[in-house]
């Protein structure tokens, strides 16, 4: 692959994951959990972020744009149609929790996929030039530290057999903490 096909193909998987952050955040806050929205909130920005800091990355160090090529297929379609057609309050608690491992599932996926995408880019662009490579080796330490956290919030959440009544509680601390990583990343 040549250099411009790699940072492109990033791109897209950086644009893909935005894609499915904010359908969770939107999936999250119709279930009213607004804790969990916030996480994705959280992703969603930050990965916006990461994806105008590699735009930039590109042009600076190699005066190439970012071309998106693949019309974005693969983004796994989170949100059941039948939502669309129904309000909030008509969500019960069964479709709530089960809603919720579907998403954590979706979303561990989803980044151990982007790991390896990013995995092989890297591979690649280590024959091709060494600072670029240690640049795109700092995505993959940040796609792996998310997948530890949802795969933690996952086996917790299965352990305690999705108790309802202690994932409401834990909403409010949930949407502060993601409040204040928000305020943190973004309050340069
Ligand atoms: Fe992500």
């Amino acid at each position: 692959m040549t250099m411009v096909e790699i940072f492109s193909r990033i791109g897209t998987q950086m644009v893909k994951g935005m894609m499915v952050h904010e359908q969770l955040m939107k999936a999250y806050l119709f279930l009213g959990l607004n804790g969990n929205a916030a996480c994705h909130e959280y992703h969603h920005l930050s990965e916006t972020k990461a994806y105008i800091s590699i735009c930039k990355y590109a042009n600076d160090h190699f005066d190439m744009i970012i071309k998106s090529d693949d019309k974005f297929q693969g983004v796994p379609d989170i949100i059941p149609q039948s939502w669309y057609v129904n309000t909030r309050d008509k969500v019960d608690t069964s479709t709530r929790t089960q809603a919720m491992e579907e998403a954590l599932i979706t979303w561990i996926e989803w980044e151990e996929s982007t790991k390896k995408v990013y995995e092989n880019l890297y591979l690649d662009l280590e024959k091709l030039d060494v600072p670029a490579a240690e640049y795109v080796k700092s995505l993959v330490l940040d796609v792996e530290e998310e997948i530890v956290y949802a795969r933690k919030e996952l086996l917790v959440k299965r352990s305690m057999a999705f108790d309802i009544v202690s994932i409401m509680e834990e909403q409010e601390e949930m949407e502060r903490t993601f409040r204040k990583k928000i305020k943190k990343a973004f309050n340069k």
